[in-house]
């Protein structure tokens, strides 16, 4: 790959998260990696070992301050996130990495984006689940016109709205050309999700309609339908588009296929979560991140804004939720923070 400067990477936080950012990082043949930082010791000296990494640090500011790092991946826990993207803007970082998902309430997620933007800092969400191969043909089908006018959406996944739900609302947005959101409504089991870094509703149901006349269902929680022969749960995470010329779906660790208007398999692509398929829509998160740092008037497309379009249908789930299946309509306003409901409720601490 052609290109004229690596930029340098560092990155917080090293689990299996941490792990498969430095090496899709190194895979864009955008970054070098020179720093890492995790409180662990083990775990730091495992992922520096695996990579060549000199730079080792349990206080992610030290890193900061002797690498001078052009990006930063903060692959901590979702309740830990405002802090080490304060510091990092604050060190001059020019480019943010949070994982998914973006933030613990909807306050705290437009304030990181508001921060960034503020500080003219690329903010980067990890939704590299887009990038992945058979979502990104879902894309070029429905907004290619291979299926006619879309008119209908059927999502299913396994995971509560924090953890695989902030990527399927996302995928389901970008599939449709992120039109605008009009309205939702939505209901939530009121019980939090046994996973205690992620205390969503255990499971929600929601309605979406978006500007370009879609409407979507979502099915996003624990017991939501499994897919059939999955290799695991989290695979259980499935998009159908009907138009008026055919319809598609894809299917995690299974792949894409289209159908034309006669029922007729017109178009398959295989895909599968490794590091042929997975690790690539994670380089790709990186080899955007290197053109936005060339080029300013590039538009990362997991931008900061972009995630809080998902963010922000997690958050009008949870009111609508607690409204008794109210009507919440587009934009949404900002300070009722429903979803801390869940993320700081005394039943989520207790876990
Ligand atoms: N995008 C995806 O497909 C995907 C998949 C799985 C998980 N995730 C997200 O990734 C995030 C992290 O997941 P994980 O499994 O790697 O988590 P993890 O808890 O296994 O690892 C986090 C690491 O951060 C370290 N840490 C904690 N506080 C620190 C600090 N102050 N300074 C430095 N290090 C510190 C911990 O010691 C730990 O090693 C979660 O938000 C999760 O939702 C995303």
């Amino acid at each position: 790959m052609a290109m004229d400067k690596r930029f340098k990477m560092a990155v917080i936080g090293c689990g299996p998260r941490g792990k498969d950012h430095v090496k899709a990082a190194i895979r864009s043949e955008q970054f070098d990696a020179v720093g890492a930082a995790d409180i662990d010791v083990k775990r730091l000296n495992e992922l520096a070992d695996a990579h060549g990494i000199k730079g080792r640090y349990t206080d992610y500011k030290e890193m900061f301050a002797k690498e001078q790092p052009d990006a930063v991946h903060v692959c901590l826990q979702p309740f830990l996130r405002v802090q080490p993207v304060k510091d990092a803007i604050a060190a001059g970082v020019k480019a943010i990495v949070v994982e998914k998902p973006m933030a613990f309430d909807f306050t705290e997620a437009s304030k990181l984006v508001a921060m960034c933007k503020d500080a003219g800092v690329l903010l980067v969400v990890n939704h590299q689940k887009r990038n992945m191969i058979e979502w990104v043909k879902l894309r070029e089908a429905v907004t290619g016109g291979k299926i006619g006018k879309p008119e209908m959406l059927r999502c299913s996944c396994f995971g509560n709205v924090l953890s695989q739900g902030t990527h399927m609302l996302d995928m389901a947005w970008n599939i449709l050309g992120e039109p605008e959101v009009k309205w939702l409504v939505a209901g939530a089991e009121n019980t939090v999700s046994e996973t205690p870094t992620h205390p969503g509703p255990r499971n929600a149901l929601a309605l979406v309609e978006y500007a370009n006349g879609v409407r979507g269902s979502f099915a996003i929680g624990n017991d939501s339908p499994p897919i059939p022969n999955s290799q695991a749960c989290w695979f259980w995470c499935n998009i159908e588009v009907r138009g008026t010329e055919g319809k598609v779906e894809a299917i995690l660790d299974e792949g894409y296929k289209r159908w034309d208007k006669e029922g007729n398999l017109v178009e398959t692509q295989v895909s599968r979560w490794n590091d042929e398929f997975q690790g690539a829509g994670q380089a790709k998160l990186s080899v955007d991140i290197a053109s936005a740092l060339r080029d300013p008037a590039f538009k990362h497309p997991q931008r900061g804004e972009s995630a809080l379009v998902s963010f922000g249908l997690v958050e009008a789930i949870c009111r609508s939720a607690l409204g008794g299946g109210k009507r919440i309509e587009f934009p949404l306003k900002p300070g009722e923070d429903a979803l801390a409901t869940w993320t700081r409720s005394e039943a989520a601490k207790k876990k």
